[in-house]
Parts: structure tokens; sequence; C-alpha cells
């Protein structure tokens, strides 16, 4: 059973909560396991306002919960391991891959609390992220517009987590925050399905023409639509901000701008979620969007975040 149906099957009747009170009051030290439970039950999702956009199920409850830590300035290892350790399924995944040739850990991670000790926090929040977003898509027929989501997703986050220290923004907040900016795409393809897909196969002018389409047809572009469902999810602002204004003119240089300049980027390496003619180059961004005093910089790493892209994607492809 995917991991989101799970978390929608989450007992959350009064029994339960009876249920676990009485476990904790007869309890000398606190269960890991049920502690972590008690904290996902305080993890709602609001989705009276999303009309068919509801039709995406959201992220498992832990992830919303690990993701609402942007929002905190100290986190302890051991709270995230908690959160991690009362999803079984979540810690099976993330154990698998921590353990795969991808993080080339030695000796073998048996837990989320060795995990979250190996790889810290931040990694930890990208890894799960990770996971969240691929069985939202991973679930979906795999055509290609799925993919290319995939792809473009990936790719940003990759780019985004490579050039964050240039924008001053922590590493893990980067890559997620550009994992999660398109979101609103696979809420409007999973609300609308065929006629969202149609104009995903379709080769369109520039991204103004599909925004503009997007409005007509759905009442709302994917920016809207994916600000409704983070909103709606309770994600941080820090990550809502990516989500509702990537498309927007702007001159920021910090999460935005970042989050910004990675779709392109993605778009240059031709990793693009929906076609249009004559993407930007990598080389055209840099001139065109980049700052002068960040121009050198950035030219120089094109390749190494050409090959990141190239990378995370093959590492986590479904
Ligand atoms: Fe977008
Ligand atoms: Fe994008």
């Amino acid at each position: 059973m995917p991991s989101w149906l799970r978390s929608l099957a989450f007992d959350r009747s009064p029994s339960a909560a009876k249920a676990l009170s009485g476990l904790k009051a007869h309890t000398a030290e606190p269960n890991p396991v049920a502690v972590g439970v008690a904290l996902l039950q305080n993890s709602s999702v609001e989705t009276l306002e999303l009309g068919p956009l509801a039709k995406l199920p959201p992220f498992a409850p832990v992830v919303i919960r690990l993701l609402r830590l942007f929002d905190r300035d100290e986190v302890e290892q051991a709270e995230i391991a908690r959160l991690v350790e009362a999803d079984p399924a979540l810690t099976a995944e993330i154990l698998g891959v921590v353990n795969s040739p991808l993080y080339a850990i030695r000796g073998r991670v048996t837990s989320p609390a060795h995990g979250v000790a190996m790889l810290g926090v931040e990694q930890m929040k990208a890894l799960a992220t990770t996971l969240a977003m691929r069985a939202l898509l991973s679930g979906s027929p795999k055509t290609p517009i799925v993919r290319r989501f995939w792809k473009h997703s990936v790719a940003s986050a990759a780019i985004a987590q490579e050039m964050a220290p240039l924008f001053t923004v922590d590493k893990g907040l980067g890559y997620i925050a550009a994992m999660v900016h398109d979101l609103g795409r696979i809420g409007l393809l999973a609300a609308h399905g065929e006629a969202y897909g149609s104009l995903a196969t379709t080769v369109h002018q520039s991204v103004e023409e599909i925004l503009e389409i997007e409005r007509t047809r759905f009442g709302m572009d994917h920016c809207h639509a994916g600000a409704l469902l983070s909103r709606a999810w309770g994600l941080p602002k820090s990550l809502r901000e990516g989500v509702k204004h990537h498309h927007d003119e702007c001159s920021d240089r910090r999460i935005l701008g970042l989050v910004q300049l990675s779709c392109r980027l993605a778009n240059g390496f031709m990793f693009q979620s929906i076609l249009h003619r004559n993407p930007h180059t990598p080389a055209e961004t840099m001139e065109s969007f980049v700052p002068k005093a960040m121009h050198q910089d950035l030219t120089a790493r094109l390749q190494s975040l050409e090959l990141a892209a190239f990378q995370t994607i093959e590492s986590f492809d479904f």
C-alpha cells in the first residue's frame, strides 16, 4: 500500500487517542513510536478549499511534519528520528536508499536514528521529501508527462542544492524548495487528467503561453494550484514562496531567486516538464537572469550542475 494511502488510514479516532494516552500513562519511559504517532496526529491537512485539486493525495503526515521543521531554528536529530520511526513504510524506504551505493556509507544503517546520525538532519529531510514526491508521481501511470515532471523536479533540486551557498540559502532547504516548486502541475494533472495531459503533451511557444492556457482552461495556473496545495498541506512559508512565485518577475537573490534559476537551468539542460520552443540555453539564462556579480562563479559550475542533475535523476528513477 502506498505511504499516502496508509497515512490517510491513520487512526485519529477519540478511542485511539485515549488508548495512546493510556499507553503513555503506564509507560515510565516515553515510547518513541507512540510519541511519533502523537506528533503525526497533529498534522492535519485542510482540503476543503482545494476543489478538484484534492484528488492529489497529500504528502504523508511524517513528511509534512519534517518540512514544518524548517520554521524552527534548532531541530534535534532525535526528533527527526522519532518522526521517521512512526512511519514504518517510510523507514523501510529510507533505510533501503541510505544503504544503497548512492550514499556509500560504511557498515549497515539499521534505524532512522542511525540514519540521521550518518546523514544529518537536512539530508534526511531532503531524502524524505524526494521519496514523498516520487510516491506522488510513481502512483500514476508512467506516461512521458509523469516522467518529465519527475525529471524536471529532481534536476531543479540537484541544481539548487549545488548553487544554494551562492544565494546564502541552506543546501537542504534549496534542494527541497526546488523539488516541490512545480507541485501545482502534479495537482492540475491529478485534478484534470487527460485535459491537463493534452496541454502537457503539446509544444508551446513560451512559459507565459502555458500559464495563460492553464488559467483559461483550468481556472488557475500551476503556481496558484501549487500555492493552494502547499497552504492546505501546511508546508512552511519558505517553501510556499517558491511554489507560488517561481514564474514571477523578480530580482530576489535568496530562496526564490535560487528556485527560479534552478527551474530555468533544468529547462536549459533539456529537463523541461512541458515543452516550449527555444528554451534559453544555460549560457543565455546566465546572461539574462543572473546578476553580473555571480556570472563568473556560476558559469564555471555549469558542467558540474548538469552532471549533478543527471546523477540525481538516475539515482531516484522509478
Ligand atoms: Fe513552473
Ligand atoms: Fe519549473
